[in-house]
């Protein structure tokens, strides 16, 4: 069976990532900031905290030799307080660039070579419709800024992880009833990750790089 790492995997999205792929019968390495806090037993769960560069290396190397079909880069954090103009929060937004947009590229950097031993050879990330520039109608330009750039970093290393035989996708996961999505979000965490399943199943190299909904439909830049 193939084998899945997912970041964020102490709850939300990163959490249901776990548990459908496990269901499914796949291999899967959850990784969170605290295992035994998420109530994971002991060989559930490793530790991973990927604001950390050191936390990623201890891993990847622990994980040396692994091979791993698809890593899912679920982490990420949105500080929505002081994010309007005239307020804007810059120690939050050093914090929610470093979290979104360095960590994942350090993270799939770090297993790259985890990923090109197996047979699937994916890297999943999780973007945002409010990375979208043309969807942009005003407001939060903190997470908006962080998830757009990440769209653009994904998109510039494309080629190169495709020359590694990986591919690469961005994908949004809908507005999800997650601590973040809130509880007025459109659809529960079990429609979205089903959802990107069947997205992530049907991917093909020439997908590489590309930005989709939860349900594969392209998502304008
Ligand atoms: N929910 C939505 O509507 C929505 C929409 C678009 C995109 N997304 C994206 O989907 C992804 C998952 O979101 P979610 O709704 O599941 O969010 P969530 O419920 O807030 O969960 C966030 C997850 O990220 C983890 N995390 C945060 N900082 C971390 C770090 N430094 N190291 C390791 N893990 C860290 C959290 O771990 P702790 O428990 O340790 O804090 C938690 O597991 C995010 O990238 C988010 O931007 C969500």
């Amino acid at each position: 069976m193939p084998t899945v790492l997912v970041t964020g995997a102490s709850r939300g999205i990163g959490r249901e990532f776990a548990s459908q792929y496990r269901e499914a019968g796949w291999r899967v390495i959850a990784t969170c900031r605290d295992p035994e806090g998420a109530g994971y037993k002991n060989s559930d769960a490793f530790e991973l905290d990927v604001s950390d560069p050191v936390s990623i290396k201890n891993l990847a190397n622990l994980l040396a030799g692994v091979p791993i079909d698809l890593l899912i880069n679920n982490a990420g954090i949105n500080r929505a307080k002081h994010a309007n103009f005239g307020n804007l929060d810059y120690d939050a937004w050093d914090e929610v660039m470093w979290v979104n947009v360095l960590a994942p590229l350090r993270v799939a950097e770090c297993f790259a070579t985890h990923v090109a031993y197996s047979d699937l050879k994916q890297i999943v990330f999780l973007s945002s419709i409010m990375g979208s520039i043309e969807d942009n109608s005003g407001g939060m330009p903190i997470y908006r800024s962080s998830k757009a750039a990440l769209n653009q970093a994904v998109r510039s290393v494309a080629p190169e992880l495709r020359s590694k035989g990986i591919t690469s996708l961005l994908i949004h996961p809908g507005w999800v009833r997650t601590d973040m999505g809130g509880p007025n979000a459109a659809i529960d965490v079990q429609t979205s990750v089903s959802g990107m399943r069947e997205t992530i199943a049907a991917l093909t190299p020439v997908m590489a790089g590309s930005y989709v909904n939860y349900d594969g439909k392209p998502i304008p830049w």
